[in-house]
């Protein structure tokens, strides 16, 4: 029986040595101290025992079990500790890190901007916003505009055809033929939207932004287009701006006029920017031409109206002083955010 009991602790104390954590060290105290022991089992022979030997096995068993309690005891402790250390380790803070950076927050771009400020102003006198395909037929984007096949715009070297009959918008007029076939008068929109021209040199991009205008009714006259446009001028490059009307001429509008605001860098004493003649044009216009009525079948016995369009690249460089087209196309965030 000794010889056993000293087995049991041979056995016990190495298990408990290499326990790998507090759980398994629990099961190990359970299964060694409590009353299913392999201890108590060997106790359980003592009747078999001279009863003179027997206050010396039940010796021997109490210093096995105390030796166990102990080790047991030791090697829970220092689990713990070991145990603490690797959660501490896991949850460690490095309050030492940089923090994290909001993220960078995008802002308008300086096109978007402008072509809002240009819809608002117009918004303003009653105007709403219409909409038109990129991809436009032949017929609306010329055809209907009284631009006819031998057109020298309708160039190859201006438009890009995607076939004979279609092609990208060389200009948002389409915009008006649409809207005219789509509604009786009286019309009053505005058409932000983008143009396409194959053209691409310093101060040309083969796409660029245009706002058109459309207003017609009963008894429109070419005053009330001068007085449209001018709040218009005035109200994006100050009250003060001079505005003036050039005579010129587009297919779709008769008569026509080219809009030309005071030079907004040398205020009209003459520069670099405005070729030294004190003015910078910034939109065409005029009275809709009877012809484009005749496309869309209003009567031009009944109805008059005017159109104009603008360069929304244009309006933003004078706007803002911007002296590259190029920087509107680049994406260059220390440009775009200047526009926060
Ligand atoms: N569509 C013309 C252009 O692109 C501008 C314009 C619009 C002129 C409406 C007159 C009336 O140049």
């Amino acid at each position: 029986m000794h010889e056993r009991l000293g087995q049991i602790r041979d056995e016990a104390l190495h298990a408990v040595a290499v326990v790998a954590d507090t759980r398994e060290l629990g099961e190990l105290k359970v299964r060694y101290l409590g009353k299913k022991s392999p201890i108590t089992e060997v106790l359980g022979g003592m009747k078999d025992v001279p009863p003179a030997e027997r206050p010396r096995i039940g010796e021997v068993a109490n210093q096995v079990r105390d030796a166990l309690a102990l080790a047991i005891e030791q090697r829970g402790e220092a689990l713990k500790q070991a145990e603490l250390l690797t959660r501490l380790e896991g949850e460690r803070l490095d309050v030492t890190l940089p923090g994290r950076r909001p993220a960078q927050t995008g802002s308008i771009h300086p096109l978007s901007r402008v072509m809002q400020e240009i819809v608002d102003v117009f918004g303003s006198l009653g105007f709403t916003v219409a909409e038109g395909p990129e991809i436009e037929k032949d017929f609306y984007n010329f055809e209907a505009l009284n631009i006819p096949r031998n057109h020298p715009s309708r160039d190859m070297q201006d438009t890009f055809y995607i076939s004979e009959d279609i092609l990208l918008r060389t200009h948002t007029s389409p915009v008006q033929v649409r809207t005219m076939l789509q509604q009786r008068p009286p019309v009053r929109i505005i058409a932000p939207g983008k143009v396409y021209r194959c053209d691409s040199d310093i101060t040309h991009t083969p796409m660029f932004h245009q706002v058109e205008g459309l207003l017609i009714d009963k008894k429109t006259t070419f005053a009330e287009l001068k007085g449209v446009l001018e709040y218009f001028c005035q109200a994006m490059f100050g009250a003060k701006t001079a505005v003036r009307f050039r005579p010129s001429f587009f297919p779709f509008t008769e008569p026509s006029a080219e809009v030309d605001i005071e030079c907004v860098m040398c205020r009209g004493k003459g520069c670099r920017v405005c070729k030294m003649t004190g003015w910078l044009e910034i939109l065409g216009c005029g009275m809709v031409d009877p012809n484009v009525f005749g496309s869309v079948e209003y009567d031009p016995e009944v109805y008059q109206g005017f159109a104009f369009g603008m360069g929304v690249e244009r309006i933003t460089m004078l706007k803002y002083g911007i002296n590259d087209l190029r920087l509107f196309f680049e994406n260059d965030l220390s440009f775009l955010a200047q526009y926060r």
